[in-house]
């Protein structure tokens, strides 16, 4: 097997679509329900029977989200046991689990002269406290974000109707964080990035940014994405910088590929996330948003058959 797309039922359009072109292009190609594969030292084993393993493999952003953090560990595990045994996984699994933990990527990427926000780990109501007194106005995250679930924002002395006079936090904001505590012990804190309203993002395959687009704040909040109201998307330019900061981010991250989340700060542009799995949909592809007036598949395309060309050979 050439190529396969490992992914969580119900499969999406992006596999099923690479999956196709990479077949009409004459080679093999599969998309494989993760829960139904089986890999142990001596055999790879989908749906119960034996198959050989491929030579380069792609995983949805589902089969990471889909585990609770412990347990995240050992799928690592996994797919760096089936790095061990030759096949080039796009992403690499290093890269994949550095870039979605964003205090290590906030780390790194500051580290390469890229902007980030002020971030930390938190543990506890006080360590919040703390970080809400020193930056006035903070976002607190699941370490290993999805869909934006029990992201919160605090600002120092918000008061709210009806809410009493306290020491740092409010009773409105104590309630939420108390609860997110329960759920997620570490915490990523960041001071809150002030600006205009929209998120920028960008996508990059193999060292070419395929896709740039604005993403508005929704009515009467500050946020750009909710699961129920979904995204205001439009086009937006790329300029050197933006295209600059991207590719850099990418490449310091180790990663073949990033859907990149930017908002644009008093001081410049500054990096909020670097996803690691790959974000396309048919709207994607025709909105006017991709670089190429053809769209990205082709670059998503050529990057898998660039790499099966190269490990195939090797592996002979
Ligand atoms: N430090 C920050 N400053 C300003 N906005 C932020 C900050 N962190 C997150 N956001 C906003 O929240 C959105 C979701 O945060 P992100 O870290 O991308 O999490 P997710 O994993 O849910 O996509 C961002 O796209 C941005 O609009
Ligand atoms: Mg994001």
């Amino acid at each position: 097997m050439d190529f396969i797309y490992f992914s969580k039922k119900p499969f999406g359009w992006a596999e099923q679509m690479l999956v196709e072109k990479i077949r009409e292009l004459g080679y093999t190609a599969d998309v494989y329900d993760w829960d139904e594969v089986e890999i142990t030292d001596s055999s790879f084993m989908y749906q119960g029977k034996e198959m050989k393993l491929p030579t380069v493999a792609m995983f949805i952003s589902r089969v990471r989200t889909r585990h609770i953090q412990g347990d995240r560990l050992y799928l690592f595990d996994w797919l760096e046991l089936l790095e061990t045994k030759g096949v080039r996984i796009l992403n690499r699994p290093k890269a994949v689990r550095s870039s979605s933990n964003k205090v290590y990527a906030a780390n790194i990427l500051k580290s390469a002269g890229i902007r980030v926000p002020e971030t930390r780990l938190v543990t506890s109501m006080d360590q919040i406290e703390a970080a809400l007194k020193e930056w006035k106005d903070i976002i607190l995250k699941p370490l290993a974000g999805n869909a934006s679930v029990d992201l919160t924002r605090l600002i120092l002395d918000e008061r709210r109707y009806g809410d009493e006079e306290t020491e740092v936090l409010s009773i409105f904001q104590e309630t939420p964080i108390w609860n997110m505590l329960q759920k997620h012990p570490v915490i990523c804190a960041q001071q809150y990035v002030q600006n205009p309203g929209h998120d920028i993002r960008i996508n990059v395959v193999a060292g070419k940014v395929v896709s740039i687009s604005a993403n508005d704040a929704l009515p009467n909040t500050w946020r750009k994405k909710d699961i129920n109201e979904g995204k205001l998307l439009r086009k937006y330019e790329l300029t050197k910088e933006l295209e600059s900061i991207a590719l850099k981010a990418v490449e310091v991250l180790g990663l073949d590929y990033a859907p990149i989340d930017l908002v644009e700060g008093e001081d410049g542009p500054v990096v909020i996330e670097v996803n690691s799995a790959i974000s396309i949909w048919p709207g994607h592809e025709t909105m006017g948003i991709t670089i190429d007036s053809e769209g990205s598949v082709k670059y998503y395309v050529n990057m898998i058959i660039e790499n099966i060309n190269k490990y195939s050979t090797q592996s002979v």
